[in-house]
């Protein structure tokens, strides 16, 4: 597992820090602001931003929790938290976030973390790249205090369905995938997992509705061979777009895109609209009443 970690991590930090100076423009922050408003930050609390990227999370979140309260963000791309710094430079005010370069599948090694220190732990679009999530979820909530919270989202089994179809190629090539969705089969997949992690579920009903903005749409099977043809170009790609695996990898492509599609030749593609997206789940305090309930209002 540990080796698997590091590989992860590994690939992570490439595609990032790749990414790290473009990543600000696309949906991502107005995502980040909808998990900072379901996180409902207190002034005083202190907030351990897990996967910070570029601190689109971390920095709404200071503002919430100042006077007196602090944020952690944690990522392991060198030119996210770049970024994240160029920003901190900028605005004196956010002197209550700290950010550290570090793999958050294992932050053990971690010292500025302590156990049971935070109210909220935030994980913002990247709990779908993990190796192990489960694990993950149960090495993370230890930092909380009890009853503390955390916020968690992963992706609708039929959002980005080339990207769920490249995972498959990779598992049945056996590389491993840069991301990891497959395992997200319905609403209760994360549930599952917060629950053996020791969560209560405070509330999973909420909604983003602005990622793409299309909603749903239905994709040809008939765009298999093109669909397959543009993308294994893009760079989480790259483990499949050399000489050894690239004729095999675009048949794979076709062979799952079609078991994907329905009796009339569609597939349905969903934006960031459907329920379960994310999740505010509680480190449970073995039966005693939550802290506050101030998230039942979401
Ligand atoms: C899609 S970005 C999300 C960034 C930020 N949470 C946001 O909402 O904008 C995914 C982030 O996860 C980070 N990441 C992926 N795997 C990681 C790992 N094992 N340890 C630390 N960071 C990781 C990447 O470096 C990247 O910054």
């Amino acid at each position: 597992m540990a080796a698997e970690a590091k590989s992860q991590a590994t690939t992570a930090k490439r595609l990032y820090d790749d990414r790290a100076k473009v990543y600000d423009d696309s949906w991502h922050p107005s995502f980040a602001k909808y998990i900072v408003d379901c996180a409902n930050l207190q002034p005083g609390e202190k907030l351990l931003d897990l996967a910070c990227g570029t601190g689109l999370v971390s920095f709404p979140a200071s503002k919430k929790v100042r006077p007196d309260g602090s944020v952690i963000g944690v990522d392991v791309s060198q030119g996210m938290l770049k970024e994240a710094y160029q920003k901190l430079k900028q605005q004196p005010e956010s002197s209550n976030v700290t950010f550290f370069e570090h793999d958050i599948s294992d932050l053990t090694t971690l010292s500025a973390i302590k156990e049971e220190s935070f109210d909220v732990i935030t994980c913002a679009s990247a709990f779908v790249l993990l190796n192990s999530p489960g694990e993950s979820l149960k090495s993370w909530i230890k930092y909380l205090k009890p009853g503390g919270r955390l916020v968690v989202d992963v992706s609708h089994p039929r959002n980005q369905l080339s990207g769920i179809v490249w995972e498959k190629v990779h598992q049945q090539l056996g590389i491993t995938p840069p991301y990891n969705r497959t395992w997200v089969k319905n609403e209760n997949s994360l549930k599952i997992l917060l629950h053996q992690a020791g969560f209560d579920i405070l509330n999973s009903k909420f909604e983003f509705k602005e990622q793409i903005g299309y909603s749903k749409h239905y994709l040809s099977i008939a765009d298999a061979e093109s669909t397959a043809k543009e993308s294994i170009s893009s760079t989480a790609n790259n483990a499949l777009n050399t000489p050894t695996h690239k004729a095999k990898a675009l048949q794979l492509f076709q062979q799952e895109w079609k078991s994907l599609s329905n009796p009339s030749g569609t597939l349905l593609e969903i934006d960031g609209k459907e329920p379960f997206v994310g999740i505010v789940a509680l480190r449970s305090r073995c039966g005693s009443p939550l802290r506050n309930g101030i998230i039942s209002s979401l």
